[in-house]
């Protein structure tokens, strides 16, 4: 069964059910549809080599080359049937938080951070363009790394242009810009999720990366945020370390899985 209401999809086949939508950014950025997997439903457990056929061939026929799903590293049914649809392991996802109550982390005055302006678009874009090449896209060699990254300036100048549910705020040091954040705020505002966000390579190794982090959560608490959260991929050693000397605390690691048709 396939119900699709406007970009969100629901297919179901033997025992299987699959609930998604069009990835927009993923799409753009990659030039191709991508399907992003919302949620895995195998209530007797069981995967046939049927549901997994049925799977690829309602990928394909919607006009989907490529898929991506993020699941529980624990949840084998969920994993079997990703693969047997012929999904790859891409890597594994970190989740650090931190309650911002206990944070006593010690503040630099002299890294400001401020809202971005649509006058910081080419500059922000750039820095995102650069800093990221660890993540999921650059990691799935079967995408070409200049689409992987123009992935990251194209979300930027999206949240910036649209200022929507996505905060763009920009880091500041000696009256440069050095590095930006996206984040997302539930509806009573005590939760924030940082998408995205980075020190541009040029200014990266020099301690700023640990001065801006502690500015915004000190910013953030002050707005009446009780808890960050982020995701990173297990291959950034960096961001952990930085992590680590932020007292964040992790959950369970996750497991992305692409799929990409050949
Ligand atoms: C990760 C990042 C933010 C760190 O910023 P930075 O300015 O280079 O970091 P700092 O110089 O302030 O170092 C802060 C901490 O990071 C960790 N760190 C820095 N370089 C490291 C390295 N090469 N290996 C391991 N840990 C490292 C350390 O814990 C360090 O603290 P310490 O010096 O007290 O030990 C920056 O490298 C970056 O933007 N990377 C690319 C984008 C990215 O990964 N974004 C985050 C995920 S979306």
């Amino acid at each position: 069964m396939i119900d699709s209401d406007l970009n969100y999809y629901e297919w179901s086949d033997s025992g299987v059910s699959v609930v998604g939508h069009l990835c927009e950014h993923d799409s753009l950025a990659l030039g191709e549809k991508i399907f992003q997997i919302d949620e895995i439903g195998m209530p007797d457990y069981t995967c046939s080599p049927k549901s997994a056929e049925s799977f690829r061939r309602f990928l394909l026929n919607e006009g989907f080359t490529g898929a991506t799903a993020r699941v529980k590293i624990g949840s084998q049914e969920a994993i079997t049937f990703l693969q047997s649809c012929e999904f790859i392991f891409i890597e594994t996802i970190i989740e650090p938080f931190v309650q911002t109550k206990t944070f006593d982390g010690e503040y630099d005055w002299s890294t400001r951070i401020r809202p971005a302006e649509i006058e910081d678009i080419q500059h922000l874009k750039e820095m995102a363009f650069e800093a990221f090449s660890l993540e999921r896209y650059h990691s799935d060699n079967r995408y070409d790394s200049r689409l992987a990254s123009k992935r990251y300036s194209d979300w930027i100048e999206k949240a910036v242009l649209e200022r929507g549910e996505q905060v763009v705020d920009v880091v500041i040091q000696e009256g440069l810009q050095v590095g930006f954040f996206i984040s997302k705020f539930n509806e009573n505002g005590e939760e924030c999720m940082w998408l995205l966000n980075c020190i541009a390579p040029s200014h990266q190794g020099k301690g700023i990366g640990k001065r801006a982090w502690t500015a915004m959560i000190y910013k953030l608490k002050q707005e009446g945020v009780k808890t960050i959260k982020t995701s990173v991929t297990a291959t950034n050693t960096r961001v952990l370390g930085l992590y680590s000397t932020l007292q964040f605390r992790y959950l369970a690691p996750l497991a992305t899985f692409h799929w990409k048709e050949v």
